[in-house]
């Protein structure tokens, strides 16, 4: 039997080369097969995937561009479980889709259309394809497969109706023709990271939804320039805006005009047009996966941004929940939301998943965080209260109107602008919160004077630079780093943290004083790290990256970390010009023994998702958008397919790259890592 329970010193293989095959690559004596990919049948009646185009009934089917995910154990006799380790549901997201100009092409037999007005019969399938699965997977033998007649399956998608809930249910600004009550809505949209409840449901980010929307000329004036045109033009829809993939243009219907964030009708209210419908998304979702006809509900008490992941405070009992989450955006926030009511043991495994997370979920204080450059920093309330009366540019209405508005809180409140905030997770004993910086190509060591985006490097985002290789190709902090943060007294409801940096991207052969700053050796190194989870049966820190920088060399990649704790290195110094010096904090530099690179995948993709068996030795994780870089124009070409993946791995029909789940084991049966 394999003995090696408890948290690792020492990571137990031998590192995988950086690399630039169609494939995943894994480290030696470990397993990887794909279980789920996008278009696999979801219930028994529906048919098995043929991939060339000709598909239909995506509601059924596995979505596209599968990303992050969480595991909920199934005993035997199929009840909630929390030990078994055999067979489980996941929930996952599925973000988006693979586009150029508009269309899901390898969804449609010839790529679909690239100019407007697009088709319903294309629409359809695009917009189903999006939002969130509930698969059930179990391990028959040794053998792992999800199960396609599970009653336990389920698709929720970018129509599938929604519950609101928390401070802003009801208010005006949710008040839309399809919800006149402001409590309903149609939808997740780009779902990214994920959480999971100490109360055993599932969290949902919705990040880049603003996108999906038109907003056409003409509305600012129709609108007559009130303060929602402030909120639009800060959450990426300025008038004139074109929304992604076109879908408002496939009929006169209400499920196509619903995408068109218009003033167009005459209420005071919004209640006869959907000048508010982009207030519905943007939010945490929450659901209970083990009940197969619950709604979702989002969440919006925990803020609405480009959600990613959501990470627990270490729930301990007679205390706050703190929830811990990120903005993916350029020079975005970090936030933090503290529960009302303390946490109460006996809510770990309710019957009403759902009601228990209205009691931790729907009351609560928001803040932002700003760093200092002495490795402090602060927890900064967003209410009425705490928004300075000298900020003009937003007139917040109620405590509602600041959770649907957070970004506008933050700058109010003078908020510490980052390099991405992508997933946070929180580390299984010491309780300090990691946050994946992925980049940020607007950090300047000289921003452009008068440049409302650019901004030079500060302590927590120190580097800014040409390039890994000192060229102009890429400019700003183009690899990423992970920083930590630790709440004063280690409370859940601290007002002050302690920070510092676990490690920075970079390049190994880059320069060490001002961009390979945590000393990456070959085995090493990375670039902008995005997805990022804590093993909760090694205490492993899982790093995924979502790379456009360093793919000349390889593809995507997973890592594994050991990490110590904020302030175990030391400060350091970066001179980036004779007019700017910045200090930062450096964690302990990783050793050949605490970082090593696990796996790649194939081309054109990102790692992301990540899922352990409690046991820790069955690992699921997502690759998303094998291909994405195929153009159009080459669909009936498959050979001029950027990847083949996993067709090429001997998974399923055609050879349309998918997006797909890997489970993998360990050879000799023990956990993953070790
Ligand atoms: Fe969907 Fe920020 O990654
Ligand atoms: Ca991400
Ligand atoms: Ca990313
Ligand atoms: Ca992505």
């Amino acid at each position: 039997p394999v003995v090696d329970t408890g948290a690792l010193s020492k990571l137990g293989f031998t590192a995988v080369p950086k690399g630039m095959a169609d494939k995943v690559t894994l480290a030696a004596g470990y397993t990887a097969t794909v279980v789920y990919a996008l278009g696999d049948p979801l219930t028994a009646s529906t048919a098995a995937y043929k991939n060339d185009g000709t598909d239909t009934d995506y509601g059924n089917r596995a979505g596209d561009h599968h990303d992050g995910m969480e595991w909920f154990s199934l005993g035997s006799d199929g009840s909630a479980s929390t030990t078994a380790s055999d067979r489980g549901l996941i929930a996952m997201n599925h973000e988006a889709t693979t586009d150029e100009t508009l269309s899901s092409f390898f969804l449609h037999a010839n790529g679909g259309t690239k100019t407007l007005p697009r088709p319903a019969t294309e629409v359809d399938k695009e917009v189903a394809i999006h939002g969130v699965s509930v698969v059930e997977m179990k391990k028959t033998g040794s053998a792992w497969a999800y199960v396609q007649n599970s009653a336990f399956n389920r698709r929720i998608t970018a129509l599938t109706e929604v519950d609101i809930s928390g401070p802003a249910k009801g208010h005006t600004l949710l008040k839309t023709k399809y919800s006149i009550d402001g409590t309903r809505t149609r939808g997740t949209l780009n779902n990214c990271g994920t959480g999971k409840t100490p109360w055993g449901s599932f969290l949902s980010g919705e990040e880049n939804w603003f996108g999906y929307f038109t907003r056409p000329a003409g509305d600012n004036l129709a609108r007559g320039n009130d303060k929602s045109v402030v909120a639009l033009n800060r959450y990426g829809r300025a008038e004139g805006a074109a929304s992604r993939h076109g879908w408002e243009t496939a009929g006169t219907a209400d499920i196509y005009a619903r995408w068109i964030n218009a003033k167009t009708g005459t209420s005071a209210d919004g209640t006869d047009d959907y000048r508010n419908e982009l207030n519905g998304m943007g939010y945490i979702v929450e659901m209970d996966p083990y009940k197969a006809t619950s709604r979702m509900v989002k969440r919006t008490g925990l803020g609405r941004f480009a959600h990613e992941s959501a990470a627990f405070s270490l729930p301990k009992a007679g205390e706050k929940l703190a929830v811990y989450m990120g903005d993916d955006a350029r020079n975005e926030y970090i936030y933090k939301f503290v529960s009302d009511t303390a946490w109460s043991a006996a809510d770990a495994n309710p019957t009403d998943r759902l009601a228990t997370g209205a009691k931790y979920l729907d009351n609560g204080k928001l803040y932002v965080a700003k760093f200092a450059a002495d490795g402090t920093g602060q927890w900064i309330e967003l209410s009425k209260a705490t928004i300075p009366t000298t900020y003009t540019a937003y007139a917040f209405a109620d405590e509602a109107d600041i959770r649907v508005n957070s970004r506008l809180a933050g700058d109010a409140v003078g908020a510490t602008k980052m390099d991405r905030p992508e997933w946070c997770a929180t580390h299984p004993t010491s309780g300090e919160v990691y946050f994946t910086l992925t980049n940020n190509s607007n950090r300047r060591v000289a921003p452009t004077a008068g440049s409302s985006t650019q901004l030079a490097p500060d302590s927590a985002n120190p580097r800014a630079y040409t390039d890994m290789k000192g060229t102009t190709s890429q400019q700003g902090n183009p690899n990423g780093h992970i920083l930590r943060l630790k709440d004063a007294g280690g409370s859940a409801a601290a007002l002050t943290f302690t920070w510092d940096v676990y490690v920075f991207g970079a390049q190994s052969d880059a320069d060490t004083g001002l961009v390979n700053l945590s000393n990456l050796t070959a085995d090493q190194d990375f670039s902008s790290p995005d997805g990022l989870v804590f093993s909760k049966s090694t205490g492993i820190c899982w790093i995924q990256t979502d790379d456009g920088a360093y793919t000349d060399v390889t593809n995507c990649m997973m890592l594994a970390g050991i990490p110590g704790t904020v302030g175990d290195g030391t400060k350091k110094t970066l001179p980036h010009s004779s007019a700017l010096s910045v200090d930062t904090f450096i964690g302990k530099a990783p050793t050949a023994d605490t970082l090593k690179r696990f796996l790649v995948g194939p081309k054109d993709c990102e790692i992301t998702g990540l899922v352990e068996t409690p046991d820790g030795k069955t690992m699921f994780i997502n690759i998303q958008h094998p291909g994405e870089g195929t153009k159009m124009a080459d669909i009936a070409d498959p050979t001029k397919y950027t990847s083949q993946w996993p067709s090429n791995a001997g998974y399923g029909a055609g050879k349309r790259p998918r997006s797909a789940t890997i489970v993998i084991t360990k050879n000799d049966g023990g956990r993953i890592g070790t």
